[in-house]
């Protein structure tokens, strides 16, 4: 489902041999329908987003919600050199991290640590940047959102956050959005709890950066091109949920994103980028 795209390709030249090296040395995954090159292109992604970002050798960084594949880890560590480090915070899901780091060789620069960021066992400003990358759809409710990012903006005087934006400016991008944003609601219908939530404007995150306690040095949207397979979820997932009425509109929408998708292929929509340091 994404394999193939030669803005892969193209894009992995322009990024540089250092990367390309990094990316090459990515284990292939077998999630069909997904292509085995998936996490290859969902990782360059994260180096795109964070390219436009001041992130200097030696840099100690805290990131919340590392996900089971290090897909933003890997990046951040690469940024860091060999002299920073990243602590890799995540509450539950670690599936494939430890491979992922090893087969990059970047494991000595990186220390995972299972714990609920609301909550983080450090003192204040052990850090010089707290990160959260495509992890923000993930905290359930605005109200956790605002609770992690004054985590952050405790343990770390300057934080960077990335998230995909809720636009689309072209078909592909439109066949995400169609797909992704069922998410939330399927998830909420068979677990009784939302994840994976809408995708939040700039300005919204901004506004919840300013309520944390947060002050606001740069806010941009950054265009990635790239294909965006993991909004998707098979149709017999959906046919789990257990209220027929929700089901059958659920499948119903399903449907006409799958054939949007189909046509269109999926691309990511646009990210927001926010740098933010503690308000005084
Ligand atoms: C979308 S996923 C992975 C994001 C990853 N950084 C990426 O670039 O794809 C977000 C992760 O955040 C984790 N998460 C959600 N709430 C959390 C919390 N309160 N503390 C720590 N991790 C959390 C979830 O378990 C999930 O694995």
């Amino acid at each position: 489902m994404c394999g193939g795209d030669p803005r892969f390709g193209s894009q992995l030249v322009e990024a540089g041999p250092g990367v390309a090296e990094v990316i090459s040395a990515v284990p292939f995954q077998e999630n069909p329908p997904l292509s085995s090159d998936w996490l290859r292109s969902e990782m360059l992604e994260r180096f795109q987003v964070i390219r436009p970002v001041e992130i200097d050798p030696g840099t100690r960084v805290l990131e919340v919600g590392a996900g089971a594949h290090a897909i933003s880890t890997v990046p951040l560590a690469y940024r860091v050199g060999a002299q920073g480090r990243v602590v890799a915070v995540e509450r539950e899901r670690w599936t494939h991290f430890r491979e992922v780091v090893h087969a990059v060789g970047l494991a000595d620069r990186i220390l995972p640590l299972t714990c609920d960021a609301r909550r983080l066992p450090f003192r204040s400003n052990v850090f010089e940047l707290g990160a959260c990358i495509h992890g923000i759809r993930s905290l359930r409710s605005e109200g956790r959102m605002v609770e992690v990012f004054q985590e952050m903006l405790r343990v770390a005087p300057r934080i960077l956050l990335a998230e995909s934006l809720p636009l689309a400016r072209n078909p592909a991008q439109r066949a995400h959005l169609a797909m992704y944003d069922l998410r939330q609601e399927i998830f909420e219908a068979l677990n009784g709890v939302p994840d994976d939530l809408h995708y939040l404007s700039l300005d919204r995150l901004v506004g919840l950066v300013e309520r944390a306690g947060g002050s606001v040095l740069q806010a941009r949207v950054v265009e990635v091109d790239l294909p965006h397979a993991l909004a998707y979820l098979p149709r017999a997932y959906v046919q789990r949920v257990p209220d027929p009425q929700k089901r059958e509109d659920l499948l119903h929408r399903w449907d006409g994103a799958e054939q949007l998708r189909r046509r269109y292929g999926a691309d990511h929509p646009p990210v927001g980028v926010i740098v933010a340091e503690v308000a005084y």
